[in-house]
């Protein structure tokens, strides 16, 4: 008889064995090789077909990634990779990531998943906690940030459209910042509404009386049209948090909703050195916060939380006719599909929760506030070293600085040779100086491992 490919047999044993050891010398390994990109004609002709008729085994496909392909990615987790928002997983979460799969558990319903979505859902008040919503504010992890502003988008603009039939008819518009993240622009163009950027202060923030003077501005049309205000916890370029208060009030005032996109610095939460910078998220109808940036979970996972649940359930709740089965009383429960655009989901928050179970909320602090400690000396070294200028003071866990007499492609060809050599992976943004836009380097911290001595070993390439 064939073979079923589901079989237990020795080979199964065998692969499981390799996949185990891999996985645990991955997971102890805290200085990776940093992989370096190929083009996809080369790792073609380095691994050749792998998707043939018979298959090519589960050993061969295994070794070839394992000795060809992954090292054609490059880890996050490297303790030197300081470059856009990078990762750094626990132990913890990505062992519960790999039983997670194994579970194999439809995070979408209660009745199929209760046991996982219980696990969720104790991670999840800890995030709501940490933001200090109300009571009856809550959340549902997301495959990301991008989709959690998404779904909080749509929550909006439906609560929005419910309040008259006028609002109905009209295109909707949203205003944010320009220092806000991509995804805001773009979710917006998917949900169809129009956006409006607020320049921000002189010091790149948006705030109350930026918001209202924007407000003042619109015509009669566009006031009609407006329905949210997405603000930035920790923006992705500088860590800068909006001045959340400010506005608060004047979405309050003006009767708006009011998002708060904290992807990245979210985590910053629970780091009472911060904290105090973002009085008045707790006034925000709804919160974005990626653990998979800065809380330690692996890829992916995002968080949406809002302070009103019903609303979010009126706009993203389906109905259909081989949904409503669930009668006895144990399938009556959470049901994250209701609560953002997916409805077959991983339950992606198993792995924060076990991990925040392992090591405890203290763990999660600690590990937090040594990104923003990590900031604080690198900034210090910079305005030691004679060849380097900070550019402005950390934002939580970012560094702004550039180096004296450097052009844009000096900071291109220094960010390529460090990472070649596979020593970092640091790499160039753009900042406003002086009125004009320059190109000047950036670090990220997220990885507690990252050691004084990295920064150091850095900034010596930099002499
Ligand atoms: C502030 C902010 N919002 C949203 C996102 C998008 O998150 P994701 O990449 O998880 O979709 C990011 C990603 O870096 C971010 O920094």
């Amino acid at each position: 008889m064939k073979k079923s490919m589901h079989a237990l047999d020795i080979e199964l044993v065998e692969m499981t064995l390799d996949v185990m050891k891999y996985a645990i010398n991955r997971i102890s390994d805290t200085s990776p090789e940093l992989g370096k990109p190929k083009q996809e004609e080369e790792l073609k002709a380095l691994v050749g077909e792998t998707i043939t008729d018979k298959g090519i085994g589960g050993e061969k496909a295994f070794e070839l990634f394992r000795d060809v392909l992954v090292k054609a990615a490059v880890p996050v987790d490297h303790p030197r990779h300081l470059a856009f928002v990078p990762a750094a997983p626990t132990r913890a979460a990505t062992l519960f990531d790999l039983i997670t799969s194994a579970s194999s558990i439809h995070g979408a319903y209660w009745m199929t998943g209760a046991g996982g979505i219980y696990c969720e859902n104790r991670a999840m008040e800890w995030l709501v906690r940490l933001t200090g919503l109300p009571e009856g504010s809550f959340g549902v992890f997301t495959s990301g940030g991008t989709a959690a502003n998404l779904s909080a988008m749509i929550a909006a603009r439906e609560y929005w459209r419910s309040l008259n039939e006028e609002n109905k008819a009209l295109k909707a518009l949203v205003i944010t910042s320009e220092g806000a993240h991509s995804s805001i622009k773009s979710m917006a163009q998917v949900i169809d509404a129009d956006m409006v950027l607020v320049e921000d202060d002189e010091e790149e923030k948006l705030t109350g009386k930026c918001l209202q003077q924007k407000i003042d501005e619109l015509s009669d049309i566009d006031r009609k049209r407006l329905f949210a205000v997405v603000a930035t916890g920790g923006t992705t370029n500088a860590g800068i948090v909006d001045d959340l208060e400010g506005i608060a009030d004047v979405c309050k005032k003006e009767e708006l909703w009011f998002h708060v996109d904290a992807a990245y610095g979210g985590a910053a939460l629970a780091a009472p050195s911060v904290r105090h910078l973002f009085k008045g998220i707790d006034q925000a109808d709804s919160i974005t916060i990626d653990p998979h940036k800065w809380m330690f979970s692996p890829y992916d996972c995002g968080a949406v939380i809002y302070r009103n649940m019903e609303l979010a359930a009126n706009a993203h709740s389906q109905k259909g006719a081989y949904l409503d089965i669930f009668k006895d009383e144990g399938a009556q429960g959470f049901n994250p599909a209701d609560y953002q655009i997916q409805l077959t989901r991983r339950l992606r928050g198993l792995p924060l929760w076990f991990s925040i179970a392992t090591h405890g909320t203290e763990k999660y602090e600690e590990a937090i506030e040594q990104g923003i400690h990590l900031a604080n000396r690198a900034a210090e070294k910079i305005k030691h070293h004679p060849k380097l200028n900070l550019v402005r003071e950390p934002g939580l866990s970012c560094v702004l600085f550039e180096r004296i007499d450097w052009k844009a492609k000096d900071y291109v060809n220094w960010t390529y040779d460090n990472h070649q050599s596979g020593f970092a992976l640091v790499t160039p943004t753009k900042w406003r100086i002086e009125g004009e836009m320059r190109t000047i380097s950036r670090f990220c911290f997220i990885n507690p491992d990252t050691t004084e001595k990295d920064i150091d070993d850095i900034l010596a390439t930099l002499n």
